[in-house]
């Protein structure tokens, strides 16, 4: 048996390892072809089943009628930022952002580079991003053509636990960090998109789902592969599609269903999230969490300890003792716990017992 560590890396982040093992043992023959995956044409039916699971699955899992499409596209989610001011901002539109974080900041500056107008609906910036805005302070023109929210902010650990009201104005969120991590009415997104290197698959893959009405608000003339109807028409096989990170995604999205779904996969997702936060609510000598307590991620617990001294010295052992990828993103410090779907219970309650004898000890 290989040895595995406790991985709470924020992204590529840990995978099931039923996932992995079934991607290792299908790898020399896939489907009695002979060929791996890998290998196969994305034109011929083995693939295109694998594909078009993919897409049902997604469906499945969020609840979603056919009104949807499911894409899946290169460029990760980064490049979505700039995809969909183009694709949906015209002119005398207005997109919509609130500001929660470096991700947001991001899609914000790519919209503006477009020379796109951009309304800022909400932030949380003047607060270092500790909190996501209630609902009714998120304010927006009537001329917006959507609003866009991040749903889990990776790096300053928010997330929204609430799904803004939009009325008829279409709700885009970059879902990258927590995409079917809890049960939520997906039917109030009018986008979703998410890289899928946290709780999909291996990085290489954005998924995107779509409201059908959407395609029809696309009215310039933009390149082929950036127009979004270009990749529903064609269901996403317009081109080459990333076929081995699709692949890896159904095979996650199978394991989602046989745990039981979101409802289950939420259970799970809320005990490990109570066993870290616990830990820092029960100690407020040692553990300092920045984050408000209504808009605390579950997928990403950060906080900090005393010093940063005794920040590295605690990632340093950890690593050591066989967890790995508790450091905070590089523009922030601290610690980090990434909870994405594929970490167990179990690892987060070893780490805690971890963290807790560090403390003891330090
Ligand atoms: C919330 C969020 N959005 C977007 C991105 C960027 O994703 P990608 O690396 O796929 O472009 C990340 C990456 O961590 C993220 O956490």
């Amino acid at each position: 048996m290989t040895k595995r560590v406790y991985n709470f890396n924020p992204g590529p982040s840990t995978l099931p390892l039923d996932v992995l093992k079934k991607v290792q043992a299908d790898l020399l023959n896939f489907e009695n072809t002979g060929m791996s995956i890998m290998e196969i044409s994305h034109r011929s039916p083995e693939y295109d089943k694998v594909h078009n699971d993919a897409i049902a699955l997604t469906k499945e899992l969020m609840g979603l009628s056919d009104s949807y499409k499911v894409l899946f596209v290169g460029g990760g989610a980064s490049t979505q930022f700039a995809y969909i001011p183009m694709n949906f901002l015209h002119k005398g539109k207005v997109g919509a952002y609130v500001d929660t974080g470096t991700w947001s900041a991001k899609a914000i500056k790519e919209a503006k580079i477009l020379g796109k107008e951009v309304h800022l609906a909400g932030s949380s910036k003047d607060d270092d991003y500790t909190f996501i805005p209630k609902s009714e302070d998120i304010n927006f023109p009537k001329n917006t053509a959507y609003l866009h929210i991040t749903t889990n902010n990776t790096i300053k650990g928010t997330q929204y636990h609430f799904v803004p009201d939009t009325g008829q104005v279409p709700l885009i969120a970059d879902m990258s960090s927590d995409i079917l991590s809890h049960q939520i009415d997906f039917s109030k997104f009018s986008m979703i998109y998410a890289g899928a290197q946290k709780n999909l698959g291996p990085s290489g893959v954005t998924m995107i789902v779509i409201k059908e009405n959407m395609l029809d608000k696309i009215e310039d003339e933009i390149p082929t592969m950036i127009d979004y109807r270009t990749h529903a028409s064609k269901n996403s096989l317009f081109n080459t599609p990333p076929t081995l990170p699709i692949y890896i995604v159904k095979l996650v999205l199978e394991w989602i269903k046989d745990q039981g779904g979101l409802s289950v996969v939420e259970t799970i997702n809320r005990a490990k999230k109570d066993v870290i936060y616990g830990l820092i609510d029960d100690n407020p000598e040692y553990f300092r969490g920045p984050v408000r307590k209504d808009s605390r991620s579950w997928m990403n617990v950060v906080f900090r300890l005393p010093s940063e001294e005794l920040e590295q010295k605690l990632v340093s052992e950890a690593k050591k003792a066989g967890f790995i990828g508790l450091k905070g993103h590089r523009s922030v410090g601290g610690i980090r716990v990434s909870l994405y779907n594929a970490m167990t219970l179990e690892g987060a309650e070893k780490v805690a017992e971890f963290i807790m004898n560090f403390r003891k000890n330090n």
